[in-house]
């Protein structure tokens, strides 16, 4: 009995061709969800855009299949036969065709332009953000002239409302994307953008920075936790009070520590001395998600790796690196800025 040579047992080219494909879509489809995705929306923004994607796609297609087919036919045409068919062929097919499908998605395009811009209601809190180095200074200033509170990283919504957020920056240009909620926008030096988000479900979504802005623009992220307005109102209220003071001996030394060393030339911690507007407001740091822009998570370990090795974890941060501290001055800040809930 002849031996079997690979060529026999191997797929062959079509069939080859056809697996990658098949594994390039479940690859292209298992990124579809999750909670910082486009194609899984999580307000009518989103859905729009969402629905504008899959238009522009199906479009696309289409025009695609056809301009394929009109070329597999003319390849197998003999040149001068049936010529007033051809002719019909091109202006129909190459000019009237596209014309007319792209002209209809355009203005399926255009008409989604103005529900997306559309402005929140009054009676709502104003946020703003600014896009740091490589960070985000969250500003909420609350409806009625409550306190206002600042934090970093973090956006929180309640859910079913719209809300206005306006995007600024100091330096260079910066985009503001949460794909859930809604499109991306530019944060450019000199002007104040809004975009409008308005979440329709709660849970932890995504954002990130979407336009190149240097060494760290891909440590570069944030959340946006959606909440019941009551939870939502609960949150905001706590965010406006001072720190919590320092519990047990180990964060109590932290917190000397952490005037000692001059965090609070850049840092603020409301009710405390450390009034510095540089870095980030660390009131209530340890209620937050993230640290270092959605780059670690917030636990106690690493927070301490975050002051030990800045430069390591984020290229070019401003935050120098504190890795010249000894061990349990390092332990006693991160256990003072764990307790900042
Ligand atoms: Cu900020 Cu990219």
């Amino acid at each position: 009995m002849p031996r079997r040579r690979l060529r026999d047992v191997a797929p062959r080219p079509a069939s080859r061709v056809l697996w990658a494909a098949a594994l390039l879509g479940a690859a292209a489809l298992a990124g579809c969800g999750g909670i910082q995705s486009a194609l899984d929306p999580a307000g009518p923004d989103a859905q729009r855009i969402a629905e504008l994607t899959a238009w522009m796609s199906g479009g696309a297609a289409v025009v695609w299949l056809l301009v394929v087919g009109l070329a597999v036919y003319v390849l197998r045409v003999a040149p001068g036969e049936h010529p007033r068919r051809t002719a019909l062929l091109i202006i129909g097919g190459g000019a009237v065709f596209p014309t007319v499908v792209l002209a209809g998605l355009l203005a399926y395009g255009l008409a989604m332009i103005p529900p997306l811009l559309a402005p929140a209601p009054p009676g709502g809190p104003t946020i703003t953000v600014s896009g740091e180095q490589w960070w985000w200074r969250v500003h909420y200033q609350p409806a009625g002239g409550g306190a206002p509170v600042e934090l970093a990283n973090e956006l929180r919504l309640p859910v079913g409302r719209r809300v206005d957020v306006f995007l600024e920056s100091p330096d260079v240009i910066h985009a503001f994307w949460v794909p859930s909620i809604t499109g991306k926008i530019d944060m450019v030096p000199g002007r104040r953008n809004r975009i409008a988000l308005e979440p329709s479900r709660t849970g932890l979504f995504r954002g990130a920075c979407a336009e190149y802005c240097g060494a760290s623009h891909a440590l570069m992220n944030f959340y946006v936790v959606v909440e019941e307005e009551e939870d939502f109102e609960r949150w905001l209220a706590h965010q406006a009070r001072p720190a919590a003071p320092p519990q047990g001996a180990l964060a109590a030394r932290g917190a000397r520590l952490f005037l000692a060393h001059g965090c609070g030339a850049c840092h603020t911690v409301r009710g405390t001395p450390a009034d510095g507007g540089v870095g980030p407001d660390l009131t209530h740091v340890g209620s937050r998600v993230s640290l270092a822009a959605g780059v670690l998570p917030n636990e106690r370990a690493d927070l301490l790796r975050w002051i030990e090795r800045t430069g390591d974890i984020k290229p070019e941060v401003h935050m120098p690196t504190f890795s010249m501290l000894p061990r349990q001055d390092l332990q006693a800040l991160a256990a003072y800025l764990e307790g900042l809930r």
